[in-house]
């Protein structure tokens, strides 16, 4: 390179670094004039929402109270269970990951239960149960047993008649 070439090059990026700084200033003047015109411009406030608490419990939450308003032929009517020792144990703990009806839909024995619980607690973080472990198996045992209908029962004959 020889000089001619060199005060070229050195004018070059001189009128690029004059160049830059003039857009930065001017781009800077430009946020500051838009930020007071219109604080909002490049940052909109959020639009607020006002939401109905009471109308979404009303929709989507059951009752997880043992209203007996809510109690109709020994079913509790919000979320299925059958009304009986422990039911609200039931509800309070088995309803807080998912829908009562994974429980009414189900039938095991106690120790089927006690494994469908072991085998949330290994998997699905499944909290321990201490002391209400019992209660709820007791419930499940006695209201979630399996349906065992075993062979269907003797036709009752009121009448005989011929076979001719
Ligand atoms: C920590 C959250 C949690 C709690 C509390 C909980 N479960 Fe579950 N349970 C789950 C998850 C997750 C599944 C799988 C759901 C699915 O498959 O959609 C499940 C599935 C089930 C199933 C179906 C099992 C199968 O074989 O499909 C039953 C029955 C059940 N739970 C009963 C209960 C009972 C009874 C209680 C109360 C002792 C309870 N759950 C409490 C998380 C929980």
């Amino acid at each position: 390179m020889n000089f001619e070439e060199k005060k070229e090059a050195a004018l070059k990026s001189a009128k690029i670094a004059i160049n830059t700084s003039i857009y930065m200033l001017l781009f800077g003047v430009f946020w500051v004039v838009q930020d007071e015109l219109f604080p909002n411009l490049f940052s909109p406030e959020p639009e607020i929402v006002q939401i109905d608490n009471a109308a979404i419990e009303e929709e989507y939450i059951p009752s997880m109270t043992l209203d007996s308003a809510d109690v109709v032929n020994g079913i509790h009517q919000p979320t299925g269970l059958i009304v009986d020792t422990g039911v609200e144990d039931v509800m309070m703990t088995c309803g807080a990951c998912h829908s009562l009806s994974l429980v009414t839909q189900n039938r095991a024995d106690r120790d089927g239960w006690k494994d469908i619980i072991v085998w949330m607690q290994e998997t699905q973080k499944l909290w321990e149960l201490g002391q209400k472990e019992d209660v709820i198996l007791d419930y499940l045992a006695k209201n979630y047993a399996p349906k065992n209908e075993g062979r269907r029962p003797n036709i009752e004959i009121n009448e005989w008649y011929p076979l001719y």
